[in-house]
């Protein structure tokens, strides 16, 4: 492939690094599981909310943008525990049978989540220490830009860290030399497409999970975003301006031609809260309950700054460098090549190692809970 761009392009070459190895999105992906405990209680209050009032005997739950690895089970395992918790409370003869959808773009390493579901049941049969309902899973691939289950057959959607990707990168951003994401030398046609695009494609995720919703069904949603309503924000470019930074000291040195940087762009928007709001009005199918900001550290991990800048360890075996790899490598490596790949990350290492001991650096995270209307 040539150049990422159409929406067939994104949906071959985005995913995670599958498997459980060192540069896998599953032994890689701390920072997106703090994210997630940071919204523990949007949850709780979703699905507590939607079990109280509608006491299903079937609970159809989707996670959107599922991925790979201890992540993808631990929405669902705090699920079940809220759920059968509330039924003891209630003191409800049964538990309700669960039906776990798990999305993601086709090339996802679904059998990862597979191979790993036996061992999941265990360990929750362990925490739990009662019977359950019966529990099921299904793996379903395929973008939740557009419909991916049948009319009102879910009570609960839940994604995290996923809807700040795009379905495609934004057309007519040849002009955004030197950069691969929305920065601040960006020309105003480019910061105009970007927008335009996130509008056209939150706006279609929100159509389509109207439809699939059954009324009263509850959304819990985390993406990555900013908090300033300038569409160039430090809080939402700065991680990208510096892989953009990585990759043209690379194009200075002749490691990478500068026609491969300037036709690179990233099929990622991280909105502000106000436009994330406003998509959700036009729609009209979704009443708002709560839109939260939040941060996480660049630094997910103690141990940050006791690494070797050369191999990229950390001596809690983590760091924010190996992260943005899991989630960026397919991309660059179709892109670029895998020729150039580990010096890419080492450069971008050092960059993130400096910038980290300077300035307090942090994703910003906008979590929305909504209720389908009735
Ligand atoms: C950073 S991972 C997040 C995984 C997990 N939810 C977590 O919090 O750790 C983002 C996931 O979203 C998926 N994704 C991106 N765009 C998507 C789309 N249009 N439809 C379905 N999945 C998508 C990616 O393939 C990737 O697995």
């Amino acid at each position: 492939m040539e150049k990422i761009e159409t929406r067939k392009d994104v949906a071959q070459v985005l995913h995670m690094n599958g498997g459980t190895g060192e540069t896998s999105y599953a032994k890689n992906s701390l920072l997106q599981q703090k994210a997630i405990s940071l919204t523990k209680a949007l949850r709780e209050e979703a699905i507590t909310s939607l079990y109280l009032k509608k006491v299903p005997r079937i609970l159809s739950i989707a996670d959107l943008g599922c991925s790979s690895g201890p992540n993808t089970f631990m929405v669902i395992s705090e699920i079940i525990k809220t759920v059968e918790n509330l039924c003891r409370e209630m003191k409800h003869k049964e538990s309700p049978e669960y039906h776990f959808f798990m999305n993601d773009l086709p090339e996802n390493d679904f059998n990862s989540i597979f191979k790993s579901l036996g061992s999941f049941k265990e360990k929750l049969s362990d925490e739990i220490e009662a019977e359950t309902g019966p529990c099921f899973f299904t793996g379903v691939p395929g973008s939740f830009y557009g419909r991916v289950f049948p009319t009102k057959t879910l009570h609960f959607v839940h994604s995290s860290y996923s809807l700040h990707w795009l379905s495609r990168v934004p057309q007519g951003v040849e002009n955004n030399k030197g950069n691969i994401y929305m920065a601040r030398s960006s020309p105003s046609n480019v910061l105009k497409a970007y927008y335009e695009e996130f509008q056209k494609d939150f706006s279609s995720f929100l159509k389509s999970r109207a439809k699939e919703l059954v009324e009263g069904g509850k959304m819990v949603l985390t993406l990555l975003g900013r908090t300033s309503e300038v569409q160039y924000s430090e809080d939402g470019c700065d991680i990208w301006d510096l892989l953009a930074l990585a990759l043209s000291d690379m194009v200075s040195e002749g490691k990478i031609n500068e026609e491969k940087l300037d036709t690179f762009n990233l099929p990622l928007y991280q909105p502000s809260p106000s436009e994330v709001r406003l998509e959700v009005l036009k729609e009209g199918s979704f009443t708002i309950n709560c839109l939260e900001i939040s941060e996480v550290h660049w630094n997910a991990h103690d141990g940050w700054n006791a690494f070797d800048s050369k191999s990229l360890d950390s001596v809690g075996g983590y760091n924010v460098t190996k992260c943005m790899r899991a989630v960026n490598e397919p991309l660059l490596i179709t892109h670029f090549g895998e020729a150039v790949i580990d010096e890419i990350f080492r450069r971008y290492h050092a960059i993130l190692i400096d910038r980290t001991s300077k300035n307090n650096v942090k994703f910003i995270n906008l979590s929305i809970s909504m209720t389908r209307n009735e």
